[in-house]
């Protein structure tokens, strides 16, 4: 059996969760290897929207196994809401379809007031970041002072005292700006009675994967956000905190570099961006277009999406770093009222070429987008079924963004449903 990694190609939102969900139905477990509750990726299946946070998107499917790796970063608290979330539209998260690696680090706290003290003091050069706490507990695990899972349930009164430790050491920066001071008796209370519950997910994730891959299971990766979020090949520092490239589903989880079969890489048929940073294509109307129709918002924290035209300097980049075999094309139908469509082949900077993206955010701010305009298509795609069905030029379009980045294109996405993907 195949063992496949999903990533996104831009700033996250690509529509993992979509491309996740109908490649499980071939897998048989699906595995969350980086990130954590920051990310936020919508399944329409049936009629029902559900948004999965921690969760990977697998455990729609009552009779797939899910996996958190050693690479996540779990908010316990968040995590047993999530599960309680779920379980009021009928969808059961237990240890029989969802196991944690005792090696994920927890995100505590005062890593969420942390990272709300990080940004306000960054002032106009914040980040712009989810407010989850992702930051300072990775921040922490580099550091080698984190927390992990097998510390909460493993050793509650060492746990406790490290806890006290650092909300003394934490107090007197937040009350330094007027934030209220943490309550480290409060928070150790309110964890230890989550480890109750957390302690029968707990397991051995790298020997539970290992095992399954010898008894012929196939694996699913879900990334979490997108290349451009990735802490090295990423918008640095307009980034997210984890390697959110190809290779990070490795190291998150324990299954080698060999094990893996295929990288696909979703992009979706124009840009979006949530937070702060560079974004060359950025273009206001189009943003205002997609906003007026109800689209864009971010599925975690609500945000309007910043939006623009398909820039294929970026998922060029992305494909080589994460070695995409095949691109799932997303939100085709976003682009079936335009008359033509602008795509960013390459940028200019300082009267240089560049087909492949700048290394500093700044110059990424300076760069001036190329635009080839292809001519649009102008009819609904949302009911189409068969590549060959699509309108020629909205071919066109998909080949052009095959010749531009090298690589094949697998699926396409006409509308949020499950169903409304192309498989070519
Ligand atoms: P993810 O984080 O990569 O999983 O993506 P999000 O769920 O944050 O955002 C993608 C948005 O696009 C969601 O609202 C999806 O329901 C929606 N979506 C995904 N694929 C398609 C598509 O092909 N067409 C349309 N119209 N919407 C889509
Ligand atoms: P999915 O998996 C889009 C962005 C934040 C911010 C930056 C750092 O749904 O694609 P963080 O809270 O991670 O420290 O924020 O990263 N960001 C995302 N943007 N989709 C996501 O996840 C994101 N996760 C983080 O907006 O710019
Ligand atoms: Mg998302």
């Amino acid at each position: 059996m195949s063992n496949s990694i999903v990533i996104g190609a831009q700033w996250g939102d690509e529509g993992k969760g979509k491309i996740v969900d109908l490649l499980t139905e071939k897998t048989d477990i699906v595995v969350r290897a980086q990130g954590g509750n920051n990310a936020g990726h919508t399944v329409i299946t049936d009629g029902n929207e559900y948004i999965l946070h921690l969760i990977p998107s697998g455990i729609l499917w009552p009779e797939k196994k899910c996996v958190i790796g050693n690479g996540v970063v779990m908010d316990p608290i968040s995590f047993l809401e999530e599960i309680d979330g779920l379980a009021e539209k009928g969808i059961i998260v237990s240890p029989d379809n969802l196991i944690i690696s005792t090696r994920a680090h927890l995100v505590m706290p005062f890593h969420r007031e942390m990272d709300a003290y990080k940004e306000a003091a960054k002032g106009d050069g914040k980040i712009g970041t989810t407010k989850r706490g992702i930051g300072p507990t990775y921040g922490d695990k580099v550091d080698r002072i984190g927390f992990r899972l097998h510390d909460l349930i493993g050793d509650p009164v060492a746990f406790a005292e490290r806890l006290h430790k650092r909300v003394s050491d934490c107090n007197p920066l937040f009350e330094s700006v007027g934030m209220e001071p943490l309550d480290a008796e409060a928070i150790g209370k309110e964890l230890l009675s989550a480890a109750e519950r957390l302690t029968p997910f707990a397991a051995d994730t790298v020997d539970y994967l290992h095992s399954a891959i010898k008894e012929g299971k196939s694996l699913l990766f879900e990334g979490a956000q997108g290349t451009y979020l990735d802490i090295d090949q990423g918008t640095y520092p307009y980034v997210t905190s984890s390697n959110t490239t190809s290779a990070g589903a490795c190291t998150g989880s324990g299954v080698p570099p060999q094990k893996i079969d295929r990288v696909v890489g979703v992009t979706k048929a124009y840009t979006t961006r949530v937070g702060e940073g560079p974004f060359p294509t950025q273009n206001d109307t189009l943003a205002d277009q997609f906003h007026k129709m109800g689209r864009e918002f971010g599925a975690t924290t609500g945000r309007k999406r910043r939006c623009g035209w398909l820039d294929l300097v970026l998922v060029r980049y992305a494909s080589m770093v994460n070695g995409f075999d095949d691109l799932a094309i997303t939100i085709l139908d976003g682009l079936d009222d335009c008359e033509e469509i602008p795509v960013c082949t390459h940028y200019e900077l300082d009267g240089e070429k560049l087909r492949l993206p700048p290394a500093s955010a700044k110059d990424f701010e300076r760069v001036t987008p190329v635009y080839e305009k292809l001519p649009g298509w102008n009819s609904d795609t949302t009911k189409i079924e068969n590549y060959d069905d699509l309108p020629e030029n909205a071919r066109n379009y998909l080949t052009f963004i095959e010749k531009e980045t090298d690589t094949r294109v697998s699926m396409v996405g006409v509308g949020p449903s499950r169903d409304q993907t192309i498989i070519r």
